[in-house]
């Protein structure tokens, strides 16, 4: 198959796909770029960052399947897809746990002040009574979004002695008995926004969550607590949680892995303050986990060659 690489992925999947079909790799996100390296292409492979449009998948017109290499579907025009009888699959579940170790990595780093330490040091102070910071055994640890991350959020946090509290988008009586036995307390957003002290997103971004986290979520949020955010940018309205951050009434810190704009060259003005944590979207980048989402990028492309992709398709994979 005539493949296009359209975002990095495992360098040995790469390999092997190269052992049997023609790939070609593309290191921008531009895109016109993208448009004209998918012109001649059967099969487009992407991870976020990469915006596959309606405009970009006409300018392909032999592309017969997408990858996504990861969960969130946001970027790509999933209805044209639909109308062409483009397939698209998902390599979902493998990026639920290097996600869920990366929101405590911020979590820890912004509750302990680990990132504002390092750059003390490196500048020759040594400042450890202003770097006091909060515990997270005993405290409330609230989970928008109790799905595959944030469900192993929730169960991590359990683990640490939090009190875990979550809501989901389609609460049922199932779904409460399930995260209760995983430690996690079925609630409803509201009750979980007023009641965090440490308050943490795994929702997908689509019309029902852009701006969720806006003003007037930020100002209920618990004097003190802290944000994460490794959902989606548009989740949160950042111009709001400057404003939030900057008076310090509410929100009192926050830890952002994903932001409204990305890519090379964006500086969030959410960087000049220093009760922030910034991530360019690392939160899957987990190598051990790369390693198992290039490998099922492969069988998935080799099924689809094969014609046995609907055999092949797990749980959650199938989009298209
Ligand atoms: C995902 O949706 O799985 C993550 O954003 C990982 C990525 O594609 O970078």
């Amino acid at each position: 198959m005539r493949i296009l690489l359209a975002s990095p992925i495992d360098p040995k999947a790469v390999r092997s796909l190269r052992r049997s079909h023609d790939v070609h790799q593309l290191s921008t996100t531009e895109p016109g770029e993208l448009a004209r390296a998918a012109a001649d292409r059967e099969a487009v492979v992407l991870r976020s960052g990469v915006v596959l449009s309606s405009d970009i998948m006409t300018a392909a017109p032999d592309l017969k399947l997408v990858v996504r290499a990861g969960s969130g579907l946001d970027n790509i025009d999933v209805d044209h897809a639909r109308r062409r009888g483009i397939r698209v699959v998902r390599v979902a579940g493998m990026s639920a746990p290097p996600v869920a170790e990366f929101t405590f990595a911020l979590l820890l780093s912004l509750a302990r002040k680990v990132t504002v330490a390092d750059r003390l040091i490196r500048i020759g102070e040594w400042p450890k009574p202003q770097l006091g910071g909060a515990l997270l055994r005993g405290k409330v640890l609230g989970v928008v979004g109790a799905g595959n991350i944030g469900g192993l959020v929730g169960e991590m946090g359990s683990a640490w002695g939090m009190n875990v509290l979550g809501c989901v988008a389609h609460p049922d009586g199932r779904v409460a008995t399930e995260l209760a036995h995983r430690g996690i307390t079925l609630t409803d957003f509201d009750d979980v926004v007023d009641r965090a002290d440490f308050l943490t997103l795994h929702v997908p971004l689509d019309e029902s969550t852009h701006h969720m986290i806006d003003g007037t979520v930020l100002d209920r949020m618990r004097p003190g607590s802290l944000l994460v955010n490794v959902a989606r940018g548009g989740v949160v309205d950042e111009k709001a949680l400057y404003d939030a951050l900057t008076e310090g009434i509410s929100v009192a810190g926050a830890a952002l892995d994903v932001h409204e704009s990305e890519g090379e060259g964006t500086v969030s003005p959410l960087a000049e303050l220093p009760n922030v944590v910034l991530t360019p979207h690392i939160g899957a980048m987990a190598l051990d986990s790369q390693r198992l989402i290039g490998e099922r990028v492969t069988e998935l492309i080799e099924a689809f060659h094969q014609g046995t992709l609907n055999e092949e398709v797990r749980d959650g994979e199938h989009v298209v």
